[in-house]
């Protein structure tokens, strides 16, 4: 079958040889940060500062970080592929976009993005948040990292469910296939007819679902993979 429309889903395994953290890795952000603390609502209205601080640190991360191959590469094949092509990611950092991909969805959010409670904006934001600054679009010191929390609804889900219903192939990145709604994406492109590929460091909660899996680095495996495609 050939290949047109392409879907792919990263995680936090994509941005680990650019020295960003993944959750679940025995140094992982999870082991020094309990979840319900820094990334529920609960913990936000329960301790804002600390959340603050914890967004903070992510956002300094994020700047501090810079594209490995696996990012370059996917970034090439976005711009090269004139079919269909949808990379969600569940990554909060911009590291796909500053090598140039331009079809990114991030459904957990973005840690550059700030959004304000009181009027809904939302603002490009590298600094802090823990001083209160005003919203610079309604004056009003409300504002909360644009991130999506345990408990509230990641965004844009029917595009995705679209791209996934239309796709021919179905590429997951990186990721333990621990969290819902992404870990069942797999599960949606196989109803759908679409070949289905993981490429990650080890196998996750998801590889029985997937027709292969490459274990390896990302910055090895996806540059190698795209090259297939492309060529
Ligand atoms: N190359 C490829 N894969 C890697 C690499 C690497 N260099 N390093 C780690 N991995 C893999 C790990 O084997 C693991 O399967 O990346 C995956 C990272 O898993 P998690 O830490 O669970 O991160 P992720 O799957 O992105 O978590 C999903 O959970 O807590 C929420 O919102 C958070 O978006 C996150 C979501």
């Amino acid at each position: 079958m050939n290949t047109n429309n392409i879907v792919i889903l990263t995680g936090a395994g994509i941005s680990a040889e650019s020295g960003l953290k993944t959750f679940r890795a025995e140094d992982g952000l999870w082991e020094n940060h309990p979840v319900e603390e820094v990334a529920t609502p609960e913990g936000f209205a329960r301790d804002p500062d600390l959340v603050q601080r914890f967004y903070d640190e992510r956002r300094a991360n994020i700047l501090a970080a810079q594209p490995n191959p696996a990012h370059e590469a996917l970034a090439r094949l976005d711009a090269s592929w004139d079919g269909e092509l949808l990379l969600v990611t569940q990554n909060i950092d911009d590291l796909h976009e500053r090598c140039g991909a331009k079809r990114v969805l991030h459904m957990h959010g973005e840690g550059l993005s700030v959004w304000c409670q009181s009027c809904d904006a939302r603002h490009y934001w590298t600094g802090t948040l823990r001083d209160g600054p005003a919203c610079p679009v309604c004056g009003e010191v409300a504002m909360r990292p644009d991130i999506v929390w345990f408990g509230e609804m990641p965004y844009e889900m029917e595009r995705i469910f679209e791209a996934i219903s239309r796709c021919d192939l179905f590429v997951s990145i990186g990721t333990s296939g621990a969290v819902y709604p992404a870990a069942g994406f797999v599960q949606e492109a196989n109803r759908a007819g679409a070949r289905t590929l993981e490429l990650n460091l080890e196998r996750s909660a998801g590889s029985h679902f997937f027709d292969e899996t490459r274990l390896g680095p990302a910055s090895e495996l996806v540059p190698e993979w795209v090259g297939e495609v492309i060529d």
